[in-house]
């Protein structure tokens, strides 16, 4: 696939390195040229950099590494009110919480997701790659990770699962756009646990798994 990641940082990088691994083209772009150059040449392989609306261009997949404070400006600078990211899968893996605390920053009953289809024009938004920090992708643990997505497009959703796998993880669809508020609350609990120095894990219940 063609994967133009917006954002320069740690979760860019991260994934960034799994696609590329995974034979994915590619191309990264921030608000700075020469941190999006710097970090093609980490991730190696056909990794280049180019500028936002460029790395979106023709994209099969983008994911929008930035946080909830820089969509609107990333998503300008990629020229998606214009429609760049019209029939583009955009996975919204964005964290709007309350550094430390965990408590979300979007509109009460709102989701990150909302505001990226809002300011995205025919974009097909999925929600996900938000639950694991940056250092534990392609890092192989005691059992596998599973990812859990949400949007409303079937061929996104299966170009981000396609994506989950191509990291080593497992993919698992909760359903629609509409659930990406719960998947964000998800997140802010474990997030401020964490902060709590309490182990995410041990507040989930064994739930065997239930097949309908
Ligand atoms: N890191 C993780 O473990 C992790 C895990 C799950 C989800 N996430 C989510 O992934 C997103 C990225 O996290 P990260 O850890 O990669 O953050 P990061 O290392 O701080 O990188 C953030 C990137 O966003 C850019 N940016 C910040 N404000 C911007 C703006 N107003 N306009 C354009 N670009 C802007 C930064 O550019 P500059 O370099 O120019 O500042 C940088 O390239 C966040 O929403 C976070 O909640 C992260």
């Amino acid at each position: 696939m063609r994967i133009g990641i917006l954002g320069t940082g740690n979760l860019a990088e991260a994934l960034g390195g799994c696609w590329v691994r995974a034979g994915h083209r590619v191309t990264v772009a921030g608000r700075s040229a020469d941190r999006a150059a710097a970090l093609a040449d980490r991730l190696g392989g056909a990794a280049r950099a180019a500028a936002p609306r460029r790395a979106v261009y023709d994209a099969d997949a983008v994911l929008l590494a930035v946080p909830w404070g820089g969509i609107d400006d990333m998503l300008r600078d990629a020229g998606a009110v214009h429609g760049s990211l019209a029939g583009v899968t955009v996975i919204d893996p964005i964290n709007a919480v309350e550094h430390g605390v965990g408590v979300l920053l979007t509109e009460p009953g709102a989701s990150t997701a909302d505001r990226i289809a809002a300011t995205a024009p025919g974009s097909r938004v999925v929600k996900g790659f938000h639950m694991v920090p940056s250092t534990q992708w392609g890092v192989s643990g005691p059992g596998p990770t599973t990812v859990p997505l949400c949007g409303d497009d079937p061929a996104a959703l299966a170009v981000a699962e396609t994506l989950v796998r191509d990291t080593g993880a497992v993919p698992a669809v909760v359903g629609g756009l509409s659930r990406a508020r719960q998947l964000d609350e998800a997140a802010g609990l474990f997030i401020s646990l964490a902060f709590a120095g309490v182990d995410p894990r041990t507040v989930l219940p064994t739930l065997p798994p239930v097949h309908s």
